[in-house]
């Protein structure tokens, strides 16, 4: 089949490879001429600045030229195509209604294509980012006005989670496909036949508005669950004595009805995805007249999430960080993604350069560039030049006072060894994922570790400065 992608993004990009990958003809299109250059120059490090997903260059550079195709004017290529992908930003507004801005003026540029065109060909639009439940009607009236016929209008949103795109595309859970005819169903079928009637994954059809509430309801169930852990979990093993975090995961997710994903307790949940779309879905929910305090909480437990280690390394560590220099580890929202978006890691910086940090010393194996990008914009932060960025955790250990782990990168597991080689304590260690399984050794080494889901464990050797009544005269490890 011939295929559009429309905006080249985190998931433009990838279905696009796949769909070229599958056989079908598609051309990836987008209006920002330098990411089509890096795409078409088929080069990792270009290609890998715009999107970085494992397994995905290869992909392109394989498909490219042959099945896949990069351009910023799909006018010539419009006649004789089967479907439309729309990937395009949804960014969150104020209040938590969507911006439908691009979407709305990539729909226009289309239909008015699409009106022109001779063939008159049935061609399918699908909305693949996720968009507000509704906007596949509002798609049709942008077509009717510009008077496109013989244009359908289907939902297929995408659940890919960044850092398994490839993986994701090529063994979904589930293909979700929203439309109103069976002609329209039909296209979507010989597109995806590699999915339809497949032993292990689900293929769903229902109506647009079922297939775009699908996508919301479900990162926020997900986000729930993280929520429920970093809200109720930790909290409970931060509380009492003696309640290991590890354990209390693995008893209650043993029942087989309940997951384990999610139950990783952590600094805050980010990525481009579930912070925006339970926001958006508390807005629909709201304008349609109901109450969604659920939802609020379970968003403002993990807002909450991603500062809270800071201040508890205030008020349960005694640690001062005025003036201090501190290492930020990981700056990515997860492992295995060079993407800032939504990252926890905003969150603990701000907050780190509000308490009066004199310099944020931050490493991450890939995000350094975005993390450097995102804060020179002047808008992001003010302190912005107090954060300078190393090439390795090492490097960015040098001469600091605390580090905080935020990105789960496996590499962060073997850090103990680091600090006991490079560092002389007092030295206080904020775990916001639980990357160190000898914290033993750490603590016997004299080190403080406080993490996510436990309570601080003070370094052995170290001298405790309590005054008479109980309350620190002075922080700790100042
Ligand atoms: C998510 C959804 O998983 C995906 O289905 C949807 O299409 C898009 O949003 P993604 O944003 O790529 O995907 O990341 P995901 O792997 O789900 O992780 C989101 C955040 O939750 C990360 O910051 C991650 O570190 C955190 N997380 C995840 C936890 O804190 N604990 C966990 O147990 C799992």
């Amino acid at each position: 089949m011939k295929a559009i992608v429309v905006g080249t993004g985190y998931v433009g990009l990838p279905h696009g490879a796949i769909c070229a990958e599958y056989g079908h003809e598609v051309y990836a299109y987008d209006i920002n001429q330098k990411r089509i250059d890096a795409y078409k120059s088929g080069e990792r490090k270009q290609i890998e600045r715009q999107v970085n997903e494992p397994g995905l260059v290869p992909i392109i550079k394989e498909t490219l030229g042959k099945s896949l195709f990069f351009t910023t004017d799909i006018s010539d290529v419009i006649e004789g195509t089967d479907v439309i992908f729309m990937c395009l930003n949804t960014p969150p507004m104020r209040g938590g209604s969507t911006d439908l801005s691009y979407y709305e003026n990539a729909a226009h540029h289309i239909a008015g294509l699409l009106a022109k065109r001779t063939d008159k060909r049935r061609v399918v639009i699908v909305n693949k980012s996720t968009v507000p439940i509704g906007t596949a009607r509002l798609l049709q009236r942008i077509l009717a006005e510009h008077g496109a016929e013989n244009v359908g209008v289907a939902s297929n949103p995408e659940f890919l989670a960044q850092g398994k795109a490839v993986e994701g595309s090529r063994s979904p859970d589930r293909v979700v496909v929203g439309a109103d005819s069976e002609q329209d169903f039909k296209i979507l079928r010989h597109l995806y036949n590699a999915y339809v009637n497949h032993v292990r994954i689900r293929y769903i059809e229902t109506t647009p508005e079922t297939a775009e509430a699908i996508k919301y309801m479900g990162n926020t169930l997900l986000l729930t669950y993280i929520s429920f852990w970093n809200g109720v979990g930790a909290k409970v093993a931060e509380s009492f004595d003696n309640v290991r975090m590890e354990d209390l995961k693995v008893g209650v997710t043993a029942d087989s009805r309940i997951s384990t994903w999610g139950s990783y307790v952590s600094n805050g949940a980010g990525g481009s995805c579930f912070g925006k779309d339970i926001q958006s879905l508390i807005y629909q929910l709201n304008q349609a007249g109901n109450d969604t305090n659920l939802l609020q909480s379970v968003y403002t437990i993990n807002e909450h999430q991603k500062t809270y280690l800071i201040d508890r390394a205030v008020y349960e560590a005694g640690f001062n960080f005025n003036n201090k220099t501190v290492t930020v580890l990981g700056l990515a929202f997860k492992k295995r993604t060079n993407d800032m978006r939504d990252s926890a890691a905003i969150k603990a910086i701000e907050s780190l350069l509000a308490k009066g940090v004199k310099e944020i010393r931050a490493y991450d194996p890939l995000a350094n560039h975005e993390a450097q990008t995102y804060w020179l914009n002047p808008e992001n932060n003010h302190l912005f030049e107090r954060i300078t960025y190393h090439d390795s955790a090492e490097a960015a250990l040098k001469g600091s006072d605390a580090v905080y782990i935020s990105t789960d990168w496996e590499e962060f597991r073997s850090l103990s060894n680091l600090l006991k080689e490079k560092i002389t304590p007092p030295y206080l260690v904020i775990d916001g994922r639980r990357m160190i399984p000898d914290y033993a050794d750490l603590t016997a080494a004299g080190f403080d570790y406080l993490p996510v889901g436990g309570q601080l464990l003070r370094g052995v050797v170290a001298e405790p400065t309590f005054s008479a009544n109980g309350v620190q005269d002075e922080p700790a490890l100042v």
